[in-house]
């Protein structure tokens, strides 16, 4: 990433003024409550006004529901960040290098229609059509970490369903190593796309067997809500054991492959940027530490004195794919 030295001009809210986050756990256990009384998965009442409050918030979609996930490890119990700054503190360089930048730029981008097309090493191969897509498999809730290669860290509820349910659709053939995440490069809507940062489009990958693990979630929307565009809308990957930069936003082309894709970092600069990139402390980027980290939203002494963990606290779920790999040769 463009790290710069320079404060980053981010104003974090005084405690008081978070409230979306009261109002949001508030919603999370009409979820729970509604999910436990009938049999299933609960079909959530999206446009709660409270959950509304910070306006200019996308709201509801009627095929977007979702009720807490089972798989292990999918929610920390740790403090979420807010909403207000999952949505205004990001990364999405086809909308500018600043950190809020996206939420001033992102508006321009047209989340409807919307297709991923699903290519490549499969028996099926499909154009999706975003509403399909969403119906695809029940929509749960994950609370994740993400931790940003740049040192800083957030707690963010994701709605959306684990890769794999998409993935075993299409039948990927046995000559399929790698899945390929191709995002969306237009010009007309980004204005960004076509400055010399990166090659455009923003491309991301997987091994087949990351991708097939149930932590890997294609997501659709986060705190109870559709994904705001500077999210990554309409739908986009979230890895949690991994730098946040292997999570491409607004997926239009997913791909199946028999070689390690080319990756838009990695490509960028190799030396900084690993293919794996699977958050370690114990590996420092070539111009910083990585050991600690700084959770968006805290202050004082608590900021930037956060121990980062090895997979980002997700050893326990993710370690084995990794077994007998040298961790600091594949960073
Ligand atoms: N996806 C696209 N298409 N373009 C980007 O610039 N930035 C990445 C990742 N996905 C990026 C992207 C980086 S560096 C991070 S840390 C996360 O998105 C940030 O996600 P967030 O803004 O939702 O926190």
């Amino acid at each position: 990433m463009l790290i710069k030295t320079r404060n980053d001009g981010f104003i974090h809210p005084l405690a008081s003024e978070i409230s979306a986050r009261s109002h949001y756990l508030g919603r999370r256990a009409l979820l729970r409550n509604a999910a436990a009384g009938a049999a299933g998965w609960a079909i959530a009442p999206w446009a709660s006004g409270q959950a509304m409050a910070q306006a200019p918030r996308p709201g509801k979609l009627a095929a977007l529901a979702s009720a807490r996930s089972a798989v292990a490890g999918a929610s920390t119990m740790e403090k979420l960040s807010d909403y207000k700054d999952a949505s205004s503190y990001n990364n999405f360089y086809e909308f500018g290098t600043d950190k809020s930048d996206p939420a001033r730029n992102a508006h321009s981008l047209k989340t409807s229609p919307w297709t991923v097309e699903v290519e490549g090493l499969v028996k099926k191969p499909a154009k999706y059509a975003l509403e399909d897509l969403l119906k695809l498999s029940a929509q749960e809730e994950r609370i994740y970490r993400l931790r940003c290669v740049e040192g800083w860290s957030m707690v963010i509820p994701w709605v959306g369903y684990s890769l794999a349910e998409l993935v075993r659709k299409v039948e990927p053939l046995s000559g399929a190593k790698f899945v390929e995440f191709v995002t969306l490069a237009d010009p007309k809507t980004m204005p960004f796309v076509g400055s010399r940062v990166l090659d455009w489009p923003y491309v991301e990958g997987l091994r087949m067997d990351e991708a097939m693990h149930p932590l890997t979630l294609l997501s659709f929307g986060m705190y109870g809500e559709v994904l705001p565009n500077q999210s990554g809308a309409p739908v986009r990957l979230v890895v949690p054991w991994k730098y946040g930069f292997k999570s491409g936003k607004s997926l239009v082309k997913i791909r199946f492959t028999d070689k390690q894709p080319v990756t838009a970092w990695n490509q960028a600069a190799p030396s900084e940027y690993g293919f794996y990139s699977n958050v370690n402390p114990e590996v420092d980027h070539p111009r910083w530490s990585q050991a600690s980290e700084r959770r968006i939203g805290e202050d004082g002494l608590l900021a930037k004195k956060r121990k980062t963990l090895l997979f980002n606290g997700y050893e326990a779920q993710v370690g084995q794919m990794y077994a007998g790999m040298d961790l600091k040769k594949f960073f």
